[in-house]
């Protein structure tokens, strides 16, 4: 199978850190470096081999680091480029690579660049930027910004609009102006001479934009235009791609993976085959919406796990000996996956595990973003102020001034706000975090959920995950073995094999908290029993004809082909 020719990145396991709100050194209430290197050896316990940093670089924070002021400098509030650099060099002594965010489809509009560049029309950097003559008065298209508002922002100096896909002050860098590009290739460089792992792209795949800029399509209840179709997978993206591999990526052995809204599986296969040399793999969004309304995430819907169970089909084929995909339930951007596709109530331990073992059977590269690992939840805080998030702020605004009840946008921020995954890592039952008052309130329940209960508790969710990451080091079956879906209909339980030619996994997973019945017949495998890989409860039912599967129970059962076992 030439596995010995696997890059690395195929075998590991990446874990996310947001650092304002994984560990605080100073007391200032907010993450620093220096906390994270203080809990290398819990992540080095995990069995991590990565981790990807959301950014650290100087920044304004007006979207907490997604908006970069100086890509060569720390943020101050997160310490020095000595603490990077010691956090790179202690993360490798334990086997741990750094992978850094790189946010290059805008930046600050604190950026020495963009300073320069509203100063004049004249300015050797007006072209790092995408300016525009307004139309009438009005901006150049009807494009809505990600965070509510026109995409366009008038700035009077100069009497022209730029381009923000995000908030005002992340304008579009414009990828068309070669010193531009030349600039992000050096800025990589500088990095990765510095020996991180590689690079997680904040949505690369919106950084070449169709020249027309054409009006978008209105859809119903929304202000804005779609400019969507005009940037996403735009029209130079593959050239862009291959060029930064060519001048840098080419050159280091690391990791590249592109954040991707709007790539469907088709883009992917581009994108990720290796004979394109564009990146590694790709975060894909569309199990990330099912959930979601027409046109915007708000408005939530219950997950049908049909829809779930034939979007995973639907990747794992496509990219089967094709490309690579990420494996994600979690990060940043995303509600607790225990809150939204398990129960954070009575089986939120079993339902944590199950939703665990679902992914991580897959094939792909599986991220666990901070707290996953605990079965941490959502939270409801009572009055707006408590949020700090842009995007939430921002659309809790615009749908007030629609007439939107206060209500119901409180229930849309409870279930898909991106505080929900931002509130304090919980290392203890008072929390741990910092000793001083954090820049977002705590969960609550971190007296119940915490670092400290879980590494004492041999069952806990965290030995789930830490076995997991064992069993991809030790079992090429989950790395290379095709992927057939069963039950395909079945409303509650996500059932899957796993096979090589001469070995079969069997995956069995109910995202119900009802019993449900499975016949064992209808999962095709070579016997009756076989081998226990992993599973979250004591004991599994595996030799009867029926097997009933008990709320939220998950295992998996490995057979040799052709033996009986
Ligand atoms: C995607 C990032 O994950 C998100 O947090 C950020 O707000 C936007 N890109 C803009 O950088």
């Amino acid at each position: 199978m030439g596995q010995q020719l696997d890059p690395w990145w195929k075998k590991s396991v990446v874990y996310q850190i947001y650092p304002r709100s994984f560990m605080d050194s100073n007391g200032d209430g907010i993450g620093d470096i220096q906390g994270i290197i203080s809990k290398l050896n819990y992540l080095q316990k995990l069995g991590v081999d990565v981790i990807w940093l959301s950014p650290v670089y100087d920044s304004p924070n007006d979207d907490n680091g997604y908006d970069i002021r100086n890509y060569r400098t720390i943020m101050q509030e997160f310490g020095t480029m000595e603490d990077m650099e010691q956090l790179i060099e202690e993360a490798k002594k334990r086997g741990i690579r750094i992978l850094m965010d790189l946010v290059v489809n805008h930046s600050s509009d604190e950026h020495g660049w963009f300073v320069e560049s509203r100063a004049s029309k004249d300015s050797k950097y007006r072209d790092y930027y995408i300016w525009r003559e307004g139309k009438d008065g009005h901006p150049p298209n009807n494009w809505g910004s990600v965070f509510s508002g026109s995409a366009w922002e008038k700035d009077e100096l100069t009497d022209s609009y730029y381009l923000h896909l995000f908030s005002k002050k992340q304008p579009d860098l414009n990828w068309e102006h070669q010193p531009l590009r030349e600039e992000v290739y050096q800025l990589m460089e500088y990095w990765l001479k510095k020996g991180i792992g590689g690079f997680r792209m904040d949505v690369i795949n919106f950084i070449s934009k169709d020249e027309q800029l054409p009006d978008g399509i209105v859809h119903p209840n929304k202000l804005y235009g779609d400019g969507s179709p005009y940037f996403i997978n735009g029209p130079k993206i593959h050239p862009y791609l291959q060029e930064m591999n060519e001048k840098v990526l080419s050159k280091y052995d690391v990791v590249t993976v592109g954040e991707m809204p709007g790539a469907t599986t088709d883009d992917a296969r581009i994108y990720t085959n290796p004979n394109n040399k564009e990146v590694n793999m790709v975060f894909t969004f569309e199990h990330m919406d099912l959930d979601s309304g027409a046109y915007e995430k708000w408005n939530v819907q219950p997950l049908k796990l049909i829809d779930l169970k034939r979007n995973f089909e639907k990747w794992q084929h496509a990219l089967h000996k094709v490309g690579w995909n990420s494996l994600y339930w979690n990060n940043h951007d995303q509600p607790r996956v225990v809150s939204r596709f398990g129960d954070d109530g009575e089986y939120r331990e079993l339902s944590a595990k199950m939703l665990a073992i679902c992914l991580h059977l897959l094939q792909g590269t599986p991220y666990i973003y901070q707290g996953e690992e605990l079965g941490m939840t959502n939270v409801e805080f009572q009055v707006l102020e408590d949020y700090r998030d842009i995007e939430t702020l921002n659309m809790y605004q615009e749908k007030i001034e629609q007439g939107i009840s206060h209500e119901d946008i409180m229930s849309g921020i409870y279930a898909k706000g991106r505080d929900n995954a931002r509130t304090p890592m919980q290392w203890t039952s008072e929390g741990g975090f910092t000793t001083g008052t954090p820049w977002i309130r705590m969960n609550p329940n971190t007296d119940e959920i915490n670092v400290e209960q879980a590494i004492n508790d041999l069952s806990s969710i965290f030995y789930t995950y830490q076995k997991l990451i064992q069993l991809r080091k030790q079992h090429d079956i989950i790395i290379h073995g095709s992927f057939q879906l069963l039950l395909a209909d079945h409303p509650n339980l996500f059932v899957y094999k796993r096979q090589l030619p001469d070995e079969e996994w069997l995956v069995v997973t109910n995202f119900s908290n009802q019993s449900e019945q499975l016949e064992w017949k209808a999962c095709d495998v070579p016997s009756e029993s076989g081998k226990l890989i992993i599973s979250n409860y004591d004991t599994v039912q595996k030799n009867e004809k029926i097997v009933e599967i008990r709320p939220y129970e998950a295992f998996v059962v490995a057979f040799k082909k052709g033996i009986e076992n």
